[in-house]
């Protein structure tokens, strides 16, 4: 039985009950995290709450509770859930409303609600067990402020069926300019002439845990050369492996988009290696 929490209650998931008239229901008027957490280590908690702060401050949103109290419930969420291998969602609205209009005030009592589910732990870089993934592309059509984690997700849900009606798993997003975005759940880099290369952070791209970590072990444990900036739809087609990165998959390769192998279409040494460092880091900590 999965437990919840939900506003200072610790509920089985089954039971946790919110109101119509909560802003998350009526607006997607909210912010999320998504933490892994492996035999109750969480992977860059500190990162989450960073950006979980941003988000909150991009919407206008103040919630009383101080970082390590966030923390001592989803350590709570974890211990009484069995501490196995969890992605911790953690959900924050602006609360259940009298009215429903569009504009809000500070009176409403944030909901916040977590819960665990199973995952994975991602591969070691070797490619035998890779997750890899078949992508195809399509013109970014979200909004403008991308680099809020926020509960609205539907543009992002109606791109992610746009390759799932092409029998692919993600979508890779380029602006009007013909520049990457990102994908529909995911960051991305490309390898091009061995360079790595991934977009630049701004409006239109959510600051990804994983891009941060992966840019960090790489700086840290090798001497490849980094490039983030602008990545054209070009390079991408050239490119010679494309991975995507997330929460829950670390490090993913990309073998195929639109229907096109990506370089051999298979996992590429790149990704192994720096897959295999995620690992090392997951298992060192
Ligand atoms: C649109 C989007 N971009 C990027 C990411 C990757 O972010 P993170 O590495 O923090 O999981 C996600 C994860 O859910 C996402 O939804």
């Amino acid at each position: 039985m999965t437990i919840a929490y939900l506003n200072g209650d610790f509920v089985p998931l089954t039971e946790a009950r919110i109101s119509p008239m909560d802003r998350g229901f009526l607006f997607g008027d909210g912010v999320y995290e998504v933490i892994p957490s492996y035999q109750g280590q969480f992977v860059a908690l500190d990162y989450h709450l960073e950006r979980l702060r941003n988000s909150l401050e991009g919407i206008d949103l103040a919630i009383n509770q101080s970082d390590e109290q966030l923390v001592a419930l989803l350590d709570e969420l974890c211990r009484q859930n069995g501490s196995g291998d969890h992605g911790v969602y953690l959900q924050i609205t602006r609360g259940v409303v009298e009215k429903r209009q569009h504009a809000f005030s500070a009176e409403s009592t944030p909901t916040i609600f977590a819960y665990p589910f199973t995952i994975a732990p991602p591969s070691d870089g070797s490619p035998a067990n890779a997750a890899c993934f078949t992508a195809v592309t399509r013109t970014d059509k979200r909004w403008s402020r991308c680099d809020i984690k926020s509960t609205a997700l539907l543009g992002n849900v109606l791109h992610m069926m746009e390759a799932v009606d092409d029998g692919a798993q993600e979508v890779l997003l380029f602006n009007q300019r013909d520049e990457l975005t990102e994908a529909a759940a995911c960051n991305v880099f490309i390898v091009d002439a061995g360079k790595i290369l991934t977009p630049a952070l701004d409006h239109h791209i959510l600051p990804g845990v994983t891009r941060r970590l992966c840019l960090d072990l790489l700086a840290a444990h090798t001497n490849w050369s980094v490039e983030i900036r602008p990545v054209t739809r070009a390079e991408v087609r050239s490119a010679e492996e494309i991975w995507l990165s997330s929460s829950t998959k670390e490090l993913a390769p990309v073998i195929q988009i639109d229907g096109q192998p990506v370089g051999s279409g298979q996992p590429g040494p790149l990704w192994s290696q720096a897959q295999r460092l995620f690992h090392l880091y997951r298992f060192n900590r």
